[in-house]
Formats: structure tokens, sequence, C-alpha cells
């Protein structure tokens, strides 16, 4: 798929997850698409925790995510995106760690999708619980997660047509503006 086809075609697909297994080597892959991602003067501040332990994945997902996403417990990868806030630059008093995060994130289900694997980004879950379980260190914030998985059924365009069909965003009338705020 192209880069713009790509973007088009990611969506959020917690529904469509199955427990078949994903290689190292495409896991890796995946990783190394948010690894050259951009951040603020290339500090970096990203880390990536993958699990693929069966019962860590289970005992994550019971003890400190949402109901609605106890889901992600059926995918046989589960990736938390996290990044200490003191790697982070500043500016204005803006912390900028969490727009990396966000950028290597967007970079990691883009290159699932390229390689027909679905993805579901998510912050609904407890922090304190999982950092506690996945041992990740006080200092370091995690601050999002995803399940990686092959599509439940079919491919994955497949898999993904019902929720792209369903898909609501504003309009680029209602968010862009040409020159000043609000400029038409
Ligand atoms: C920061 C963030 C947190 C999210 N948390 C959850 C979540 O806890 N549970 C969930 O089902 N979806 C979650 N989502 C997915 C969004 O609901 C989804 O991206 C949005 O509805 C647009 O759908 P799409 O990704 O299929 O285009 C989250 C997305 C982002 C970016």
């Amino acid at each position: 798929m192209e880069a713009l086809n790509v973007i088009h075609k990611r969506a959020s697909l917690k529904a469509c997850l199955t427990e078949k297994g994903i290689s190292t080597e495409t896991v890796t892959q995946i990783l190394d698409a948010a690894r050259v991602a951009p951040s603020g003067r290339n500090n970096q501040p990203t880390r990536f925790v993958i699990v693929t332990d069966k019962t860590l994945i289970n005992t994550v997902v019971k003890e400190a995510f949402a109901e609605a996403n106890a889901l992600v417990a059926g995918a046989p990868v589960l990736i938390f995106v996290c990044a200490n806030p003191k790697d982070s630059i500043v500016r204005d008093g803006q912390s900028y760690y969490l727009f990396d995060a966000g950028l290597a994130m967007e970079n990691m289900l883009l290159a699932a999708a390229d390689l027909g694997l679905v993805t579901h980004p998510m912050s609904g879950f407890d922090e304190a619980k999982a950092r506690k379980i996945l041992g990740i260190p006080e200092e370091v914030r995690i601050v999002a997660a995803t399940p990686l998985s092959c599509p439940a059924q079919g491919a994955y365009d497949e898999a993904a047509k019902e929720r792209l069909a369903g898909r609501t965003r504003k309009s680029l009338e209602e968010i862009a503006f040409w020159n000043s705020w609000e400029g038409k």
C-alpha cells in the first residue's frame, strides 16, 4: 500500500483480534518504524514494552484494563508505549513527550496496517497497575497501548471495511484555517 492509502485505511480494530501468532521479525519491523519517528531535539524519549507472554497479557488486561478494552486479551502481542517526561523537550510550558510518543505510536499503527495487521491505540487502562505488573519504573509514564494481531477473519481490508464505513470525522472546513484562525 502507498503511504496515503495506508493512512486512510488504518482503523482501530479491537473487535477483530485473533490469538494466531505473529513472528518476532514482523513485530520488530513494526517497532523499527516507531524507532525512526521524529522527536523534539531528537531526544527519543519513547520506550516500548512488548508483551507476548500469554499469561502476562491475561493478567495485565484483567487487572488493569477497562472492561470495554478486555477484548485485547485475545491478541498475541500487546505493546505499551512509554516515555520518561524528564527526557522531553519543554517549550512555553508544553512538554512534548506525549507528542513524541504519539508520533511513534502512529508509525506503528501505519506499519502494522501496511503489513496487514490490526491494532487499536488505547489509554483505557489503570497506568499504575499496568506499570507494577510490567515492572516499569515509577518515573516512566505509560502513554498508550495497542494490541497487535492478524485480522480475525480474512485480510486487513475486510476486517477494516465496516469500521471505515462508519468512520466519522470533522470536515476540513471545521478544523483547517487558512492564513489565520477561522480564516476561510
Ligand atoms: C489517546 C487515545 C486513547 C484511546 N483510548 C481508547 C480506549 O481506551 N478504548 C478504545 O476502545 N479505543 C480507544 N482509542 C481509539 C479511538 O476511540 C479511535 O482512534 C477513534 O474512535 C477513531 O477511530 P479509528 O481509530 O478507527 O479511526 C483511543 C485512541 C487514542 C488516540
